[in-house]
């Protein structure tokens, strides 16, 4: 596990985006796997600044996205595939046609996990993950308790995770409990991860995954198994680090 501390959650996002250009420069074809939620929409940000710049191109680019709400189809504003659009998608070269996200509207879920598992291993498996880090140290949707093997599957929602993400939806609006998401062990198979976490909100689970045991109790301490994991965090996040 390589850790680096950098002063905001600007260099985070700089540091991290970085990463990901150098990646796509040296293999065209890359695949990448991506994640939604607050931290990385600075970095896709410097993303879309790259490729208008004409730094980094996304023509021949295949992505993977961690995780969806299940119950909310692709349009939903809520939906991770709306957001991806959003946030990085609709503004960069990419063909949207190679943009996985799991289908939050499959009708059968079960089937849909293993078509996406099966997506992933067909296109050659992801060079370089993307994730965030909740706080309560899950990855993806991988909660407290989830299988450091576990597959892209149906996972509840801790009511921790519900109330962080209540600030997205309107008072009365429907908010998912149930999501597909990646497994700890799809995470693992990726050939690099780079984790991003800023703010002092996320210190005790960035302590928790580096310097804790590896445990299910913080599913981001699975990744120190991992051989070429990078966690990009800024001096609040690092706070609580020995
Ligand atoms: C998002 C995801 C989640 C987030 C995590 C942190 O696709 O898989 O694990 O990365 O909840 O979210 P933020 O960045 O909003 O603090």
């Amino acid at each position: 596990m390589q850790i680096v501390i950098l002063k905001d959650a600007a260099a985070v996002a700089e540091y991290g985006a970085q990463i990901f250009i150098d990646q796509i420069n040296r293999k065209q074809d890359s695949v990448l796997g991506l994640a939604t939620g607050s931290t990385p929409v600075a970095l896709y940000q410097e993303l879309i600044k790259a490729n208008q710049a004409n730094k980094v191109s996304f023509k021949q680019v295949t992505s993977f996205n961690l995780d969806e709400y299940l119950g909310l189809d692709g349009d939903h504003p809520q939906s991770y595939r709306y957001f991806m659009n959003e946030q990085l998608f609709n503004h960069v070269d990419i063909d949207k046609s190679n943009t996985f996200v799991p289908p939050g509207d499959a009708q059968n879920p079960i089937t849909a996990c293993k078509m996406y598992e099966n997506k992933i291993s067909q296109s050659g498996g992801v060079d370089v993950q993307l994730l965030g880090i909740g706080r309560n140290g899950h990855i993806g949707f991988n909660e407290p308790s989830s299988s450091l093997a576990s597959r892209t599957r149906v996972k509840t929602l801790t009511k921790e995770t519900v109330e962080d993400n209540a600030r997205f939806f309107a008072e009365g609006e429907f908010q998912p409990h149930l999501s597909i998401t990646m497994g700890i062990g799809t995470i693992l198979e990726a050939k690099k991860v780079v984790l991003l976490a800023t703010g002092e909100n996320k210190a005790d689970a960035v302590r928790d995954m580096c310097e804790g045991a590896v445990s299910a109790v913080c599913p981001a301490s699975a990744l120190q198994f991992h051989q070429d994991a990078v966690i990009v965090i800024d001096e609040a996040a690092a706070s609580k680090l020995v």
